[in-house]
């Protein structure tokens, strides 16, 4: 039932006073060929939009677009297309992690500075879900997200090949010289074929699923290939609810409550989703004043059973998975772990958006009963080495590896491991542990995708495909292998991490969640009384202001003053 009235419109404060700001306000709609009675008493909904040419994956946003106005138009909405930063995870160095928050203060500014009454979202690219729907969190006027759908499954020689995680897997052959350069082009020419995001479960295919898990898409919107005509249809769909919703006046905070952040992690641990979700999820929680500690995400691992088999975990990619049913088939399996009262964007509970969802492929959505693992991908390791946490994705890592203990070859920040990781008098046996430093949210900056540290070729040479491998860096969603991520605190801010010498003994002990450094306390602290601040790299601009106010990758690497569930105030308009 509506519970708002056209006076109680955010926008009419702009639109409809006779004042001089008022006039102003409808002369400039009028001048672009609006009507008054286009906006007079009706809901101004904002499509924000990070659509670039640059961002191969939200490609087809602009014209997406105009499906969501067709459906604000035939509730009896207002529409405009808002720009956003369309955060570009392949092209902006030194990562697009650096980015999320300046798209998420953006977001929340544009809807605040502006006449808005609700907001439809589109991104989808990693940083793009997370970024979009912090800013909505913060300002808290109706919101729904539509994530632009992944791509269609790659093709090199008839074989299916999954963004990122094929690439790797072959590029890794094609140093170790089992790839030529003629078939090498094929795979370049076949592995990206249309517009969408990524199309393994990576840090895109988490967040949207994520995005969908806590109530802020419809039901069934994150997994719609981007070039399906379902996308269209859904983005229509988008248009016609978010009309409704600023009339019912509901909002994230509505949606968004600690049961909600609950289903998003339980959802997050069935589709062995990336490890940078742990960070976003932290981050969007404590802009509702929602704290959720590491060992939350722990402890619902333990209990959830990972049954979306997509890769880099599974065999399949997201186009068969929205064949095969898509989340809500996959969310039905496990409706006992969630919390089903929830509230959704399309004014159900969740449990409601969940009847009549069967699996259609048993072999991608795998049912309870035959799960692809028992219990989710995802441990969180502490001890000397990272009191305040650190991750790995056990669902991609080499079982024998989980249990080890292995001499440390350290490289100091990425330049180093690059000049040094083929030299063929590196002292590396497949027993070392291979530490990178500097690759954290203030060391990287931005905490790039650096996790993945590669296989020495002497060792690649050798047959070895995995190692232990430490860092305060983090790890695309699409990649695999036993990768210790996010430690925390940091080395660029002194954490134990920066400790590490090369020789120094590392202990990794999943079963215990324990990663230590196995030097004496007298040898931790003289090397702590030794170790001096690294220079920063920003002396001035955004990158200055990131440095200065970003949080460690435990709390979510918000900026601290965003990260406030305080109101944000409505603007004067004089
Ligand atoms: Fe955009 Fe992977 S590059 S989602």
């Amino acid at each position: 039932m509506p519970k708002r009235k056209p006076e109680d419109l955010r926008s009419q404060r702009w639109l409809v006073p006779e004042n001089a700001p008022g006039f102003s306000h409808r002369s400039r709609f009028k001048q672009v060929g609006y009507r008054k009675e286009d906006f007079t008493g009706k809901p101004v909904i904002a499509i924000v939009n990070t659509w670039s040419e640059i961002n191969p994956c939200h490609y087809h946003l602009r014209e997406r677009a105009e499906f969501v106005k067709r459906g604000v138009w035939q509730a009896g909405g207002f529409p405009v297309e808002i720009p956003a930063m369309p955060i570009t995870e392949i092209y902006m160095k030194p990562s697009p992690m650096l980015y999320r928050n300046l798209l998420a203060m953006e977001t929340e500014e544009l809807l605040r500075s502006m006449p808005i009454d609700g907001a439809v979202l589109m991104g989808g690219c990693d940083k793009t879900t997370p970024g979009l729907l912090m800013g909505a969190i913060s300002m808290n006027i109706p919101a729904i997200y539509l994530p632009a759908g992944p791509m269609l499954r790659g093709n090199w020689n008839g074989k299916a090949l999954g963004s990122g995680t094929d690439a790797r897997l072959l590029w890794t052959e094609r140093c170790a010289g089992n790839i030529t350069e003629e078939e090498w082009q094929g795979v370049e020419n076949g592995i990206a074929r249309s517009p969408g995001f990524c199309m393994t479960m990576g840090t895109a295919s988490t967040m949207t699923a994520l995005a969908e898990a806590l109530g802020m898409t419809l039901p069934g919107a994150s997994s719609i290939p981007a070039v399906d005509s379902n996308h269209p249809r859904m983005a229509i769909t988008c248009g016609n609810r978010i009309v409704d919703m600023v009339w019912e006046d509901l909002k994230p905070s509505d949606i968004l409550t600690r049961e909600s952040f609950e289903n998003a992690i339980t959802v997050d641990m069935a589709i062995a989703g990336s490890t940078n979700a742990i960070i976003h999820l932290v981050a969007l929680a404590g802009r509702r004043g929602i704290a959720l500690d590491l060992e939350l995400f722990d402890r619902i691992s333990h209990r959830v059973p990972v049954l979306a088999n997509i890769r880099p975990s599974g065999a399949f990619l997201m186009e068969d998975f929205f064949y095969a049913g898509g989340l809500r088939a996959l969310m039905a399996q496990i409706r006992d772990l969630l919390n089903l009262d929830s509230r959704t964007v399309n004014g159900r509970i969740l449990g409601e958006n969940l009847d009549g969802a069967p699996i259609i492929n048993k072999d991608v959505i795998r049912p309870r009963e035959n799960p692809l693992a028992a219990t989710g991908g995802t441990v969180i390791l502490r001890g000397t080495l990272a009191p305040d946490g650190a991750v790995i994705k056990i669902s991609a890592s080499t079982a024998r590896l989980l249990q080890h203990t292995g001499t440390a070859v350290v490289f100091k920040n990425y330049n180093d491991l690059e000049a040094r990781i083929d030299d063929p008098n590196l002292p590396v046996t497949e027993d070392s542990v291979l530490v990178l430093q500097s690759a954290g949210p203030l060391g990287g900056p931005g905490m790039p995708e650096w996790g993945m540290l590669p296989i020495p070729k002497k060792l690649l040479d050798k047959g070895v495909r995995d190692l232990v491998r430490i860092s305060d860096a983090r790890m695309s969603g699409t990649a695999y292998g036993t990768c210790v991520l996010h430690v925390s605190p940091e080395s660029h801010a002194g954490g134990p991490l920066a400790l590490v010498q090369d020789g120094d003994r590392i202990s990794l002990d999943v079963a215990n969640r324990k990663l230590d450094l196995l030097i004496s306390d007298q040898e931790f602290a003289a090397r702590r009384a030794r170790w001096t601040k690294p220079v920063s790299s920003f002396g001035r601009g955004y990158g200055a202001l990131y440095l200065e106010r970003v949080t460690q990758a435990n709390l979510g690497c918000d900026f601290d003053f965003l990260s406030k569930s305080l109101a944000t105030a409505e603007p004067e308009i004089h």
